[in-house]
């Protein structure tokens, strides 16, 4: 488990251009925490890096917005208004998850996996890669962000 601390907003966002660089097919990032804790920051960072250059909300409405334009295709799903696996799945959302089309980034990832994380992903992650990262809001403009990688 990697912890960084971020002070600002751009701070956030850098840290998501840096994990750009990483990015392949195939890989998830989950985010979690509370609302206003910088996941929409972090994404905007990933696009940025990515070389998308359009506008970036957060797909809450939506559920699921694509960015075509990167280097590697990027999906950005919000899971805030899907309380149950069912719904999710009843969104076609799951389709998402370790897609070999892109990079998939989920904000309130844990409305569907919960903190049994290790059991689970050996059955649901096949092939794929995983980063589980936590926001912890420490201040106003303080940011904990806690990550760790799963699989290959
Ligand atoms: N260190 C920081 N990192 C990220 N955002 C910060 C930081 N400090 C202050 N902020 C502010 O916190 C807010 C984060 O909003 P953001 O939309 O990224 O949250 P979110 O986690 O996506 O929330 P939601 O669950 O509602 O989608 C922004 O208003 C941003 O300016
Ligand atoms: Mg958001």
């Amino acid at each position: 488990m990697k912890s960084v601390v971020t002070n600002s907003p751009e701070d956030t966002t850098a840290l998501g251009e840096t994990w750009a660089q990483e990015a392949v097919p195939g890989w998830t990032i989950a985010l979690c925490g509370d609302l206003g804790a910088g996941k929409t920051q972090l994404v905007k960072g990933l696009a940025r890096g990515l070389g998308v250059t359009g506008r970036i909300a957060s797909p809450t409405f939506a559920l699921v917005n694509e960015y075509t334009e990167g280097r590697v295709p990027l999906f950005h799903l919000d899971l805030y208004r899907l309380e149950t696996r069912a719904q999710i799945v009843g969104a076609a959302l799951d389709e998402y998850f370790f897609t070999p089309r892109g990079v998939t980034v989920v904000e309130w990832a844990d409305r569907w996996w919960d903190e049994v994380l290790n059991s689970k992903f050996n059955v649901e992650r096949p092939g794929g890669r995983l980063r589980w990262v936590r926001f912890t809001s420490e201040g106003e403009k303080r940011r904990r962000i806690e990550h760790e990688d799963f699989g290959a």
